[in-house]
């Protein structure tokens, strides 16, 4: 009787390089795809001679593991999850543990950990970053589930993760039920932010500044310099592929691309678990509606012969733009991440998770998309004060942005002249500008309006102080102005 360590369902790229990494390992793997052809193709091609074993009934596939069974889901997110979880159940006993590693919406985690849970069937739903590439050589791991459900594949996830640049595995047990893909919704949140900064970046260069795909690409590669402030994974492929050309060998691939991102959902995801906890994440929710306007291709065509926007021609130095270029995307992202790390800390009140932002940061070092230099300064600042109020605030990020929001401000400047909508930057601007600010006139003026047309209420300041009058327990007071009255008489509500 075969005992085999851990079963994977899903033999598609992610599951079957996943299925190779822990065969590397020492680890015996059973295999099953509700496609033959699929185990087939990935078996005679990639898995000749390996400690991994096909299956093509499920029962087999489970009968094949040693117990506690250990199963990992790599399937499309949503119904076959549920689907495929329907179908094992009956095949499970107590202790045995399901892991989905797909991108499955946290909420869902939610309710099938508490479905499995009474049935004595343990479930991690984890978060798994790094394509492919990771997949097969080692993957960020986002693991959320009960302790005793992550000691069982603790040793695992450890020896498959991709290893920090001090050697940490970059896989750590996030906290309970759906924090794991939570975590890993925020990550992608992240990344959305990440690469649609780099994106208006690489426009305004090229427009500012007449440049080619290949010049750009040569700037980017400079900022991977490994002791460059913007030294990442995302900024190295961007490197890489803008100077990618045409089979035919003349032009750049990018400038024949259609100019349309599409998604999967889990930036959406975060903007709307986001608006769910009332936490500002402008440049996120921005990349989103990007990748939004950008699939909206017939209408721009229309429309961008109705306004013809009179753009100017930059007259400064070529070196003096790439340089403030770069100090503005550092300040977007810094205030990118300083939105995601706020929306972790929000979701990890209102659900009770208690994330440890540090280890969340440093797990982030290697392997996954978002991966960076930048995640090692982030890190070292939680190290120093895990209660940072918000990472804008942690001096390493502080000095910096005091010392160049300017270049941001002028970088905005040059891009709209040149009438480049650049609508992550600007959000990543605002949002320093608005966070910093202790006392908002707009809302002023709105809670005026509200007050006004609907009776709402407001608070007030106290006299010639930012702070908000509160009464003995600390609550705010609540007014109301009279308007309809003449005298507009105010009152306590
Ligand atoms: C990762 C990626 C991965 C995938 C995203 C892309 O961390 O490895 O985020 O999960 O590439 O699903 O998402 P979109 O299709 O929404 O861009």
């Amino acid at each position: 009787m075969p005992a085999n360590n851990i079963g994977i369902i899903g033999t598609g790229p992610m599951g079957s390089n996943l299925s190779l990494n822990i065969e590397s390992k020492g680890y015996t793997v059973s295999v099953y795809d509700i496609s033959r052809q699929s185990i087939d193709d990935f078996m005679s091609a990639r898995a000749k001679n390996k400690k991994i074993y096909p299956y093509y009934d499920i029962r087999e596939f489970i009968d094949s593991l040693e117990p506690p069974k250990k199963i990992l889901l790599m399937i499309k997110a949503g119904k076959p999850v549920d689907e495929t979880i329907e179908r094992i159940i009956p095949l499970l006993g107590k202790g045995d543990l399901i892991i989905d590693g797909g991108n499955s919406y946290f909420k869902d985690t939610i309710k099938r950990e508490n479905c499995l849970g009474s049935k004595g069937i343990l479930f991690i739903g984890t978060g798994i970053s790094g394509g492919e590439e990771g997949a097969l050589l080692g993957p960020a791991i986002m693991p959320g589930g009960k302790a005793d459900a992550y000691s069982l594949v603790k040793d695992l996830f450890e020896k498959i993760s991709a290893k920090a640049p001090d050697g940490f595995p970059c896989v750590s047990h996030i906290g309970p039920d759906g924090a794991g893909h939570f975590v890993k919704m925020v990550h992608n949140g992240i990344e959305y932010g990440d690469m649609a900064l780099i994106g208006e970046c690489v426009w305004a260069l090229k427009t500012v500044l007449g440049l080619d795909a290949k010049k750009i690409a040569d700037i980017m590669r400079q900022w991977n310099d490994k002791n460059d402030i913007l030294s990442s994974y995302l900024i190295e492929i961007t490197a890489e592929s803008l100077a990618q050309k045409e089979s035919t060998g003349q032009d750049y691939l990018v400038d024949s691309i259609a100019d349309i991102t599409r998604m999967k959902g889990t930036g959406t995801w975060a903007v709307q678990s986001a608006l769910e906890l009332l936490v500002s994440v402008p440049t996120i929710a921005s990349a989103v509606f990007s990748r939004e306007a950008s699939q909206d291709k017939d209408l721009r065509l229309s429309l961008s012969q109705n306004l013809i926007y009179p753009s100017k021609k930059y007259s400064g130095s070529h070196d003096d733009f790439i340089s403030i270029a770069h100090d503005a995307l550092y300040i977007s992202k810094i205030s990118s991440y300083a939105q995601g790390f706020a929306l972790l800390e929000a979701a990890s009140k209102s659900y009770g998770w208690n994330l440890d932002m540090g280890r969340i940061a440093s797990g982030w070092r290697a392997g996954c998309i978002i991966r960076a230099q930048f995640l090692s300064e982030i890190t070292g600042q939680y190290e120093k004060n895990p209660d940072i109020s918000n990472l804008i605030s942690a001096p390493a990020f502080k000095d910096f942005i005091n010392k160049n929001i300017e270049k941001l401000s002028k970088f905005i400047e040059i891009s709209h002249s040149a009438g480049l909508p650049i609508p992550c930057t600007s959000s990543s601007f605002d949002y320093i500008l608005q966070i910093t600010s202790p006392v908002l006139l707009s809302a002023q003026v709105q809670a005026l309006q509200r007050d006004y047309f609907g009776a709402h209420g407001y608070f007030k300041l106290k006299k010639d102080s930012p702070e908000i009058k509160t009464d003995s327990s600390g609550k705010y007071i609540e007014y109301h102005t009279e308007w309809m009255d003449k005298k507009r008489p105010e009152k306590l509500v």
